[in-house]
């Protein structure tokens, strides 16, 4: 089956996936109710563009980007190891925001703003070469052909990237899923702004030393499926 083709199909704007799971218990409730207006991102107010060191205090001077980051549990462990960097997470599943919200009380990391809707929409509103690096961890794979189109990967939003990705910034994505992956190595090494930074296959099959297993990677492995991590860079100039 050929991919789907002309970018301009691609349709950008509807967001599938479900935002609501299971009944919160009340501390997540709670959580949702009174920690996230503390630390949400509002795309409807944010001045535009936007530079998202403005989102946090003056001593963060880098700025990196998790889409997706479900249970929230490596950007977790990213903000705490890394506190001169601010974290912007983006999802829209609302146990997995009210899970990273706990982690943050509990941890007592101050570096996190949560976007609480489509990445895809806010990225336009951002200043160029704001974002000094991407996270993209276990994307939905959309694995059938007729639903390629809404795969998170794509021309249109890797043009996206490409104009608020700093140079020299990383796209680091990860997936368990092998067509998720070829279309990856098919899409993002065409684009004009990405080269992929490989030396063997030690490069695609061990997880890089700074991040840790999600809870996708963890049911993949449990599941016998084998993750790839596919690290992308922003070309200079
Ligand atoms: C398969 S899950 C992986 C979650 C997590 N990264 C992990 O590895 O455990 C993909 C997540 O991406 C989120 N997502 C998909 N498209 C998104 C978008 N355009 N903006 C924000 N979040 C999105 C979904 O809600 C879902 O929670």
């Amino acid at each position: 089956m050929p991919d789907p083709k002309p970018d301009t199909e691609i349709h950008r704007t509807h967001l599938y996936g479900r935002r609501k799971g299971k009944r919160l218990r009340t501390r997540l409730r709670n959580a949702l109710t009174h920690d996230l207006p503390l630390v949400r991102i509002d795309p409807d107010v944010v001045e535009q563009p936007c530079d998202p060191r403005t989102l946090f205090s003056e001593d963060i001077t880098r700025i990196w980007l998790e889409i997706g980051f479900g249970g929230g549990e490596h950007l977790a462990k990213q903000a705490q190891s890394n506190p001169d960097v601010g974290f912007i997470g983006a999802e829209i599943f609302e146990n997995g925001i009210a899970a990273l919200l706990k982690q943050r009380t509990d941890a007592g990391f101050e570096n996190i703003r949560i976007l609480d809707s489509d990445a895809r929409e806010f990225m336009p509103k951002l200043a160029e070469n704001c974002l000094d690096r991407v996270f993209l961890l276990y994307p939905d794979p959309w694995p059938k052909a007729k639903h390629a189109k809404r795969r998170f990967v794509n021309q249109v939003t890797l043009d996206l990237l490409a104009r608020v990705m700093t140079p020299g910034a990383e796209l680091r994505i990860a997936t368990d899923h092998p067509e998720y992956a070829r279309w990856c190595l098919r899409q993002i090494p065409i684009h004009p702004a990405f080269h992929w930074d490989v030396s063997g296959p030690a490069s695609w099959r061990h997880r890089p030393e700074d991040m840790i297993s999600t809870r996708y990677e963890k049911k993949a492995i449990r599941e016998e499926r084998t993750p790839m991590y596919l690290n992308f860079f922003r070309a200079s100039g």
